[in-house]
């Protein structure tokens, strides 16, 4: 059967770059003469027939266009249900409802997750694409949307420069990323931050931050810049040893979100920080002899970083993404999922694509931050 309607739906956290895939599925659909219909609100619209037509003559540069127009959600049919497959199943009978013969899927590993199921199970007609500020999806080099929230993560942290030194401050800024240190990273690196933490390499405050702290104001710097990530938190003899206001029963018992994610914005790290900080009188002690002022803030990101226009770079992936999921669709390919592989952009098994990706102890990310944080104050001491 040859495609004739397409359904398209954005789940998950929006991403700027989202509308960049619609438009570039919109343009090759025209091409072909396919029909794109929008889904509205991700799995909640799909399940509900909240559909919208989409007509390419009304949207001119919508790759431009930060956001999704079809709106998002992070509904999970799958929540509670006894059987995946029989849901998977009852799932896929709605592309009757919906009147679409096939349908892209952009979203992160949980998106994408419910796509997977829909065509291991049922043979469903679906093509993903990988979406995520995060960038922690295995298949993919770069999710889009990555790029623009490093760009805008390091212009805070360059920016926040200038109000710590004029008040010789510590900043603790939290970046994004629940469980993947990607944004804190590329960011951190890219702004120069002093300290950099990430989920992958739980810390240890005295080594990892008091220590430093004290060696930097020794070696004459007057201001700080730690840049955590929300998913960053300490390693087990840290937490007991060094922290006053929290323990592990706190992140154990942190709500997660309908997929299982525990809520990690939820516990405030920089805060946690600023607070732990605040209690070592040593540390202030320390500021005090080198006549530099002790005083911390946390800064937290948040959602500016998912804000506003896609980067070039964004765009033009969107669109290379977009393109290349119509493809998919025209030969048939479903269950695959677009990719980008170096240069490349390439069709990958949605089982495989949808798994999580880390930094890992390889990545020479690493061994610039370590190098980065130590060089400097190493290198004044007399
Ligand atoms: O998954 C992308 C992301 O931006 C994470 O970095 C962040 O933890 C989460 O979404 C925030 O989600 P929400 O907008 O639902 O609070």
């Amino acid at each position: 059967m040859t495609v004739k309607k397409v359904g398209i739906l954005t789940g998950g956290g929006d991403c700027p770059g989202l509308n960049s895939v619609i438009y570039g599925i919109m343009l090759k659909a025209f091409d072909a003469g396919v029909e794109c219909v929008g889904i509205l609100k991700g799995w909640k619209g799909f399940i509900e027939n909240k559909t919208i037509p989409l007509n390419i003559a009304e949207h001119d540069d919508l790759h431009t266009v930060g956001g999704t127009l079809l709106y998002t959600s992070r509904t999970n049919p799958f929540k509670g249900v006894s059987s995946v497959e029989e849901k998977a199943k009852e799932l896929t009978m709605n592309f009757k409802n919906l009147g679409i013969d096939a349908l892209i899927a952009i979203g992160g590993d949980d998106t994408l997750g419910i796509a997977n199921s829909m065509f291991k199970y049922a043979k469903a007609k679906i093509v993903g694409c990988p979406k995520t500020i995060d960038n922690d999806l295995a298949g993919t080099h770069y999710t889009f949307g990555f790029w623009s929230a490093v760009q805008l993560a390091s212009n805070a942290l360059d920016n926040l420069t200038t109000t710590a030194r004029s008040h010789q401050r510590v900043f603790v800024v939290e970046i994004m990323g629940r469980d993947a240190g990607f944004l804190t990273m590329y960011s951190g690196i890219s702004a120069g931050a002093d300290i950099i933490l990430i989920p992958e390499t739980p810390f240890d405050f005295e080594m990892d931050i008091v220590d430093v702290l004290k060696k930097r104001v020794d070696s004459g710097y007057t201001y700080h810049i730690i840049a955590t990530s929300e998913g960053a938190y300490p390693n087990l003899k840290s937490l007991e040893r060094d922290f006053k206001t929290i323990s592990k029963e706190v992140i154990d018992k942190l709500p997660k979100d309908s997929f299982g994610n525990p809520l990690l914005a939820k516990l405030n790290i920089s805060q946690i920080i600023v607070d732990e900080l605040n209690l070592r009188d040593d540390l202030m002690n320390e500021f005090k002899k080198n006549d530099v002022e002790f005083e911390c803030r946390s800064v937290v990101l948040g959602h500016t970083m998912r804000a506003g226009t896609p980067n070039s770079f964004d765009r033009i992936l969107g669109l290379r993404f977009g393109l290349a999921a119509m493809k998919l669709v025209l030969e048939e390919k479903f269950g695959h999922m677009v990719s980008l592989q170096g240069n490349k952009v390439k069709a990958i098994p949605l089982l495989e694509g949808i798994k999580k990706k880390y930094i890992t102890s390889e990545n020479d990310k690493m061994e610039i931050r370590d190098l980065l944080v130590k060089i400097r104050y190493l290198s004044k001491q007399k």
